[in-house]
């Protein structure tokens, strides 16, 4: 409903908006709706499931019961642990290949992900591991055996 020149209009009869205004107005309340929802969606985000790494140097009781060339993996840990009439060593169970880490087995270590073998010292009896596994530091403080994952020694170190 129009107004005619002179005639009061009604606050129920408001003027019309001219087209451009409105999508200038509706594509402003878009973009703000827009931000809204990304902001909020940021802080709906799920905390990243990370926990912090443990140090690489730690300490270990071996088991006082541990036989000779049988394997203590300590828990939480990615390390053999062995002891024998030479000493005690310890060999990194992260397969050389991609990663994963192996299992020990009566052969040695099995690598689940690809089917590396390694011999009990490490070195590889079957592909596709291309090297050896490393050997770790180890030093004894008294009765306890400090191993420092980020050091490898050259096979068949022993203290
Ligand atoms: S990661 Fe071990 S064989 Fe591939």
């Amino acid at each position: 409903m129009t107004t005619k020149p002179g005639e009061k209009k009604s606050r129920f009869d408001p003027e019309p908006m001219p087209r451009r205004d409105f999508l200038g107005l509706a594509a402003l309340g878009s973009m703000a709706a827009a931000f809204a929802l990304s902001i909020f969606g940021m802080l709906k985000l799920p905390k990243a499931a990370v926990s912090a790494s443990p140090a690489k140097k730690f300490n270990v009781t071996i088991p006082e019961n541990l036989a000779e060339g049988d394997a203590f993996t300590p828990p939480g840990r990615n390390v053999a642990v062995f002891r024998d009439a030479e000493g005690v060593y310890a060999i990194s169970t992260v397969c050389t290949h991609l990663g994963c880490i192996v299992k020990t087995s009566a052969a040695g270590f099995d690598c689940p992900c690809h089917g590396s073998g390694f011999q009990k010292d490490g070195t590889v009896r079957k592909g596709p591991a291309p090297i050896p596994l490393p050997w770790l530091k180890v030093s004894k403080n008294g009765g306890t055996i400090t191993i420092d994952e980020e050091s490898k020694v050259k096979t068949g170190t022993k203290v």
